[in-house]
């Protein structure tokens, strides 16, 4: 049986923080620690930062993305971006389906599921997040939630295209509430998500998915979510914003 090696990739959600100055001296300060470490680095940086970001990690092993996009190549959409504007300033990746982005801004499965199409076409390694609320969870519908989640957003994907997805399970009451997940509850739910995955595209191509863990990681819990079979990475919030923080989590 063969056993498939996922890189492991840590990524800095900047959400509504930083300005380009700042961001460009944090990244600044972070290629030397991202030249030590054998993850992969990415940081989803403010719209406005994008090009400064990009330009500052150019020469670095670390990666540059945005945290959301428009589905649509272009049009008569005020105030939204698309993938190709998104790649053109710079990003080699991007999120979608955020909890934040599901919960304050109305986004559903279906729209996800947009924005994934549309960000793989603009050439996009795509972050796709799900997680369940804690009323879920209480009510032991974790499993549910995430197979709905997955089936749903990731319609009509092939795969080929899941070679550039990255899967991110960020349960919601575990974001910002340093509520994190157990190592046991991360591992069970990721690998659910993997199982979920198998039975879409096949065994093979779902062990190479790349699956994330999201919710209050800091420097002192990151290694033992890490440990786990089916963490292959982390999605770092509040934590991502201190050079201190986040240069711990990446050595890890
Ligand atoms: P925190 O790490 O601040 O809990 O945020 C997690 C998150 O939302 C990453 O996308």
């Amino acid at each position: 049986m063969s056993v498939t090696v996922r890189p492991t990739v840590i990524t800095g959600n900047w959400k509504m923080y930083k300005t380009i100055s700042e961001a460009v001296s944090f990244i600044e300060g972070l290629i030397p620690f991202a030249s030590k470490t054998h993850a992969e680095v990415g940081l989803a940086v403010p719209f406005t930062i994008l090009p400064s970001a990009a330009k500052a990690a150019q020469n670095s092993l670390i990666k540059v993305g945005a945290q959301n996009l428009n589905a649509e190549k272009e049009g008569a959409f005020t105030g939204e971006i698309s993938g190709r504007m998104l790649t053109d300033a710079g990003a080699s990746f991007v999120i979608v389906g955020h909890s934040e982005r599901r919960r304050l801004f109305h986004e559903t499965d279906a729209m996800i599921n947009k924005k994934l199409k549309g960000a793989l076409h603009a050439g996009l390694r795509t972050i796709v997040c799900i997680g369940e609320t804690l009323e879920e969870h209480q009510q032991g519908k974790v499993q549910t939630v995430l197979q709905k989640q997955i089936e749903q957003s990731f319609e009509g994907i092939t795969e080929e295209q899941l070679k550039n997805v990255i899967l991110a399970y960020e349960p919601v009451w575990a974001i910002g509430t340093n509520q994190t997940a157990t190592p046991e509850i991360a591992q069970k739910a990721h690998r659910f998500c993997r199982e979920v995955m198998a039975r879409k595209w096949g065994e093979i191509p779902a062990e190479k998915v790349v699956i994330q863990y999201g919710g209050s990681v800091k420097a002192d819990n990151a290694a033992s979510l890490l440990e786990q079979a089916d963490v292959d990475g982390l999605l770092v919030g509040g934590a991502s914003l201190s050079l201190d923080s986040f240069s711990k989590i990446i050595r890890l």
